[in-house]
């Protein structure tokens, strides 16, 4: 029938268009390499848990060996397939290290992953905000001595989570932070998503994994920066100060009872190939990142951010792979450089902030991809000229150093009677939903928060500029559900 929506038609034609993918997952769509030209049709490798296969929820065969094998290579204790992304990771971490209606502390720009969690197991969240670097709106690092202040001030915490790097690719000072939350005896979970390429480059040219800086939960998924399928990942898990059978039990909740073979496969394949010819690839790739570097670097008005602010706003390293292209002083917005890439050089970024925009580059990179961003870049950049900042330039960077007032838990927000208003009307409610711009995911709004004028500005520039703000169950996110009783605070 001709109005039959056809899912795989259009993938394959978008598959065969000329559009360049500088966004998940790492492996481009590429083929190619000895990580691809092994891989078999999906179809003919795609089983379920038959006699010889193992079972990923009771591993005593196969993929037991291989989870061992996998572990050995990283150094880890315990090393874990994830066939439902690094979300289902962050979940089980949350859910294994805090008892339920206990304390985490945890940075307030951590992925939506993290705040299900909370909510999932009625915790008490204790936030801790990163620096943010003003002239690109964006954020910076956590600090060690403002995690040290918070544990000291509030004994009842379990367990502290952080994301490092952030979704630009900004790295905390992660072995200081371990040393730190050790001292109080507690684990340090740290989602590294975004970075399950550092444990295969080389020092000085990409940052160095958690797990080796002292973490005690690693949570990275292959899928974005490494060729492996999307929804792979891997949680690492390094014993001491983690109850490794109560860990275990939450991993087993939150993966699917019928893991996928062509997924967990890929995960070996993923982990083999980079064992393998890794540090040799990511070489290569470093080059070509720097050679992009440089010649980004001669961008009059649009501006590369780079590792020259390393050393402060809390950001201890730089992930070079991170393309972010502020559009600060120009008079554009974000969304409007990710529209003329897409439009006039069908060119795919990851995601575009409100003055800024991100391509995730990988060793999956061609040349040829790679020469064609920055050549856009520069065409766009020579028609553009100094301009004040579009109206309201304020960010979600802005927004997450405004310390919100939290009136309830976000289960008990999340739990209680409500009803729903203009998003327009809520200043001094409580929120009941979330409120996030996807990618990258981070919250506007927590269930639970005091809403403020600022973020309500915020949500509607957001809507303005045509990102995809989410969270609520009002498809069209106008209208905001709030808390009854306590929904009409400090007005
Ligand atoms: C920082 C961060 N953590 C976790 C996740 C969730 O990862 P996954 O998509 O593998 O579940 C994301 C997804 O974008 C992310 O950006």
């Amino acid at each position: 029938m001709n109005d039959t929506p056809d899912l795989l038609k259009k993938l394959m034609e978008y598959g065969k268009s000329d559009f360049y993918p500088f966004h998940m997952p790492g492996h481009k769509r590429q083929y190619k390499g000895s990580f691809g030209v092994d891989f078999p049709n999906p179809f003919s490798i795609d089983i379920t848990e038959i006699d010889g296969f193992d079972n990923l929820h009771h591993p005593e065969g196969i993929l037991k060996e291989s989870m061992e094998w996998a572990s050995r290579i990283y150094g880890s204790s315990k090393t874990y397939y994830l066939i439902n992304g690094s979300s289902c990771g962050i979940l089980s971490a949350i859910s294994g290290t805090v008892s339920r209606g206990g304390t985490i502390l945890m940075s307030r720009n951590c992925h939506k992953s993290a705040f299900h969690g909370v909510f999932l197991n009625q915790l008490r969240a204790e936030y801790i905000y990163p620096q943010i670097i003003r002239s690109f709106g964006i954020q910076g690092g956590l600090l060690p001595e403002k995690i040290e202040e918070m544990l000291m001030n509030h004994p009842e915490i379990q367990a502290v989570f952080v994301v490092s790097p952030t979704y630009d690719g900004v790295v905390s000072d992660i072995k200081t932070i371990a040393e730190t939350v050790h001292r109080f005896r507690l684990p340090l979970i740290v989602d590294e998503a975004h970075g399950a390429h550092f444990s295969f480059g080389k020092r000085g040219e990409f940052p160095v994994s958690a797990l080796e800086l002292g973490a005690d939960v690693v949570i990275q998924s292959l899928h974005k920066t490494l060729p492996s399928f999307t929804q792979t990942a891997v949680m690492h898990v390094r014993e001491g100060y983690v109850d490794m059978g109560r860990l275990d039990r939450y991993v087993h909740i939150y993966q699917s009872s019928s893991p996928s073979y062509v997924l967990m496969a890929g995960i070996q394949n993923c982990i083999r190939y980079m064992a393998e010819e890794g540090l040799e690839q990511m070489k290569f790739f470093s080059g070509r990142i720097e050679e992009v570097r440089k010649v980004l670097s001669g961008l009059k008005h649009l501006r590369l951010f780079t590792d020259q602010e390393k050393g402060r706003y809390g950001i201890y390293d730089m992930d070079p792979s991170k393309i972010i292209i502020s559009t600060k002083g120009t008079g554009k917005s974000g969304a409007w450089l990710d529209d003329r890439l897409r439009k006039e050089y069908h060119l795919e970024m990851e995601m575009c902030g409100s003055d800024y925009v991100t391509a995730i580059t990988t060793l999956n990179d061609t040349k040829e991809g790679l020469q064609r961003l920055c050549n856009a870049l520069l065409h766009i950049d020579s028609g553009l000229s100094a301009e004040e900042d579009f109206e309201g330039g304020n960010s979600l960077c802005q927004e997450l150093k405004r310390t919100p007032e939290c009136r309830l838990t976000i289960a008990q927000a999340m739990d209680e009677p409500r009803h729903r208003i203009a998003i327009s009307d809520g200043e001094g409610m409580v929120s009941a939903e979330f409120v996030y711009v996807y990618p990258p995911g981070i919250p506007i709004v927590v269930p639970g928060e005091v809403l403020k004028r600022e973020s309500i500005n915020l949500i509607m520039k957001y809507k303005k500029l045509g990102l995809a703000v989410q969270g609520m169950e009002d498809e069209d996110s106008r209208e905001l559900y709030v808390v009854n009783e306590t929904g009409s605070v400090g007005r």
